[in-house]
């Protein structure tokens, strides 16, 4: 564990910018957005969280019953991409800051079987909310957007630097958040508005339910949710890949911080990793940790998870769906300007996830093992 906050976050002074504030986050049924109105309503925020997907049965960190995170916050159901109602939810919100999660963010593939509605949730959604504060003249003190590593497209030499590295991300979410990450640049230069962009690499840590599709949910899924643990799937053509991984509790403290730093607004930022690893990498050390963590618990299954390893699966793709092979931002510019360093290590952000997942499969009854 390491342990290096900033100036800032050790006087209380983030903190305190949050208290008794009136905040949108959009996306907050989300993996990253849910995180976001967890720690907002710990530090006493009036949190509107505004989601398409606000059902109580969703799995999603605001419906954890032990948390009753629900409760604390107003919740308002929508599509981002429906200007008027993002216009009518702004004029009322009175928001001091605006934290902008909500896209269509879980698979290229999804992207690419609907290009037009991830052009609305990714880019227009922001826009929609950018229009709003435009229009009705609004001062917030910061408007927050998570951008990411894949506007970059695919790497060229040294790590992504945000002044110097061009954006050439030309997938569908590629392209999208691309989009959304230069009109945040745009409405600040042109019209004045306080936006933060956080090009943000690949995210890990509880409560990400997108177990289905994401890399490190799906393996945790295999590993936890059945009586006996399947394999984490490798697929032949992520062999290669290489990507920055970075645990969630140090992505919410940056975007935190950033939203706090009055020198931050206008400006575009990277989140850079906690660790660097290639796919097979990261796959053989998550079995690895889990089988040191299950022995103590459940021996027997703790043997299965190591004996059965990583399975390698071939799977059908198409030349539409553009897959980056490696990817790698530099962050130096977060840590120049705030002071930034991830306080969680790679492997013990990992133990946090396994030991989170293994619970929450536990709790669902999915799970025989204990
Ligand atoms: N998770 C990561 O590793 C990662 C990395 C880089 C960037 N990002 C960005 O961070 C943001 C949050 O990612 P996440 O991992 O929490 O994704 P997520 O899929 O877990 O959450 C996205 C949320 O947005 C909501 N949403 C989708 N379309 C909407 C619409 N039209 N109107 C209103 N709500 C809508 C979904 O219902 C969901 O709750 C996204 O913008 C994503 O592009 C995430």
């Amino acid at each position: 564990m390491l342990v290096k906050q900033t100036k800032d976050e050790k006087s209380g002074r983030v903190a305190a910018t949050y208290e008794g504030k009136n905040v949108l986050v959009t996306g907050g049924f989300g993996f990253v957005g849910g995180h976001m109105t967890k720690v907002l309503v710990e530090l006493g925020a009036h949190v509107t969280v505004f989601d398409i997907r606000t059902a109580p049965d969703v799995d999603a960190l605001l419906n954890d019953p032990s948390s009753h995170l629900r409760d604390k916050v107003r919740i308002v159901h929508g599509d981002l991409g429906d200007a008027k109602m993002v216009r009518e939810v702004v004029a009322e919100g009175k928001f001091n800051f605006l934290f902008n999660f909500a896209a269509y963010a879980t698979v290229i593939e999804k992207a690419v079987e609907n290009p037009f509605d991830t052009i609305q949730a990714n880019t227009m959604g922001l826009v929609n909310v950018l229009e709003a504060v435009r229009s009705l003249k609004l001062r917030p003190t910061a408007i927050f957007h998570a951008s990411t590593d894949k506007v970059y497209g695919e790497m060229d030499g040294d790590p992504y630097e945000e002044e110097k590295t061009p954006l050439r991300g030309i997938g569908v979410y590629d392209g999208a958040k691309l989009a959304a990450d230069v009109f945040a640049r745009t409405y600040h230069e042109v019209f004045g508005l306080p936006t933060v962009v956080l090009r943000m690499c690949n995210l890990f840590g509880p409560s990400d339910f997108n177990t289905g599709y994401r890399l490190i949910p799906r393996a945790m899924r295999n590993l936890f949710e059945a009586p006996q643990p399947i394999a984490p799937e490798l697929y032949f053509d992520s062999i290669e890949h290489w990507r920055d991984y970075l645990y969630i509790d140090d992505c919410i403290r940056a975007i935190l911080l950033l939203a706090h730093t009055p020198e931050c607004r206008g400006q575009v930022f990277n989140l850079a990793a906690a660790k660097f690893a290639s796919t097979p990498e990261l796959l053989k050390t998550i079995v690895h940790i889990a089988y040191e963590i299950e022995k103590e618990l459940d021996p027997a299954r703790a043997e299965a998870i190591l004996a059965n390893g990583i399975s390698v699966k071939v799977r059908a793709t198409s030349p539409s769906i553009l897959t980056i092979t490696k990817q790698r931002l530099n962050g130096d510019k977060i840590r120049r300007m705030t002071d930034f360093e991830p306080t969680v290590d790679f492997a013990d952000g990992i133990k946090r996830t396994i030991r989170a997942y293994r619970d929450y499969f536990a709790a669902r009854g999915k799970s025989q093992p204990r």
